[in-house]
């Protein structure tokens, strides 16, 4: 991993001057269940700075949404520290934000307007109906739903109430934004539109987001920076930059060369993991 970790550190011009928003340094996290010890990160370590969209790619299973509730203050690392604008995370807050993969994190019994305040209004973040009112109006239009602001989430597609989601998360105003997998259950013709229009709501705002996939084509174009995952448990294998590429790129012969190079990261560890296992298979007969 040095080389591109090296790489990627030295072209990230926010790195050299500014403080990161979030720093994930050496941790470790595991889930203790009464038979098992499982550790899902092996001491993953990643800045993010103001206005990064930084991506955490892995197969299944390699500890990515764990990551994510250790930085949502969910999980404490068991080695290791995770700090929010230099303070250590001990435990939720409002200064960040989940958007999940799942299409039912709406409140069924409100509208879109109404899922969007009862957050702001409960989080904090505004302290009266009418200014909970303008703000939800504001990133309803946004994500382009004026007209269905009055709806209820069973009335949407799935694209629609993912959009909810997202200006919910986004109306918060968090310092940095949480979206584990927020596209991967919608089909694609319009995963690929939420991408670009994730990448509008981003050149409109330049908000932070710590964004998880498992797609290496949805890494490249959502992501200005990547963070490359090995399987469980996760580690860190390299840190890559894409700001410069997009749905535009595609196909494009750097575009294809930075797809295969991730690929075969990620594939040169199962081909380790199946002779592993076919050693350990000859060792034991
Ligand atoms: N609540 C839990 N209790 C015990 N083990 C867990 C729990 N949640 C996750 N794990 C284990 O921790 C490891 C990492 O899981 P995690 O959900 O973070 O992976 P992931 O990278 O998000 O995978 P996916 O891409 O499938 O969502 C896995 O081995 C998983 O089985
Ligand atoms: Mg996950």
């Amino acid at each position: 991993m040095g080389q591109d970790v090296q790489a990627a550190a030295d072209n990230s011009s926010a790195a050299a001057a500014v403080e990161p928003i979030l720093d994930v340094d050496g941790v470790t996290l595991q889930y203790k269940t009464k038979e098992h010890l499982i550790t899902a990160t092996y001491r993953v370590g990643f800045k993010v700075y103001p206005a990064d969209r930084f991506v955490l790619l892995g197969p299944s299973g390699c500890g990515k949404s764990t990551l994510l509730k250790g930085v949502a203050g969910y999980m404490t690392p068991v080695e290791g520290a995770m700090r929010l604008k230099g303070r250590e995370i001990h435990e939720p807050g409002p200064d960040r934000v989940m958007v999940f993969q799942e299409f039912d994190q709406l409140l069924p019994w409100k509208t879109v307007k109404q899922n969007i305040t009862f957050a702001l209004m409960n989080g904090g973040k505004c302290s009266t109906q009418k200014d909970a009112d303008e703000l939800a109006m504001e990133y309803i239009k946004k994500v382009k739903l004026d007209r269905f602001e009055d709806t209820y989430p069973h009335m949407l597609s799935g694209g629609m109430k993912q959009r909810v989601a997202i200006a919910r998360g986004m109306a918060m105003e968090p310092d940095i934004l949480l979206m584990d997998e927020p596209f991967a259950a919608l089909d694609a013709l319009t995963r690929l539109q939420m991408q670009e229009e994730l990448l509008q709501l981003w050149e409109d705002t330049h908000f932070t987001v710590l964004f998880v996939t498992h797609s290496i084509e949805e890494a490249l174009i959502v992501g200005s920076r990547i963070l490359v995952l090995s399987p469980h448990p996760g580690q860190v294998k390299a840190e890559l930059n894409a700001h410069h590429l997009n749905h535009s790129n595609v196909g494009d012969k750097e575009f294809s060369e930075l797809q295969s190079k991730i690929h075969n990261m990620l594939f040169a560890d199962r081909i380790l993991e199946d002779e592993l296992a076919a050693a350990e298979g000859a060792a034991q007969s």
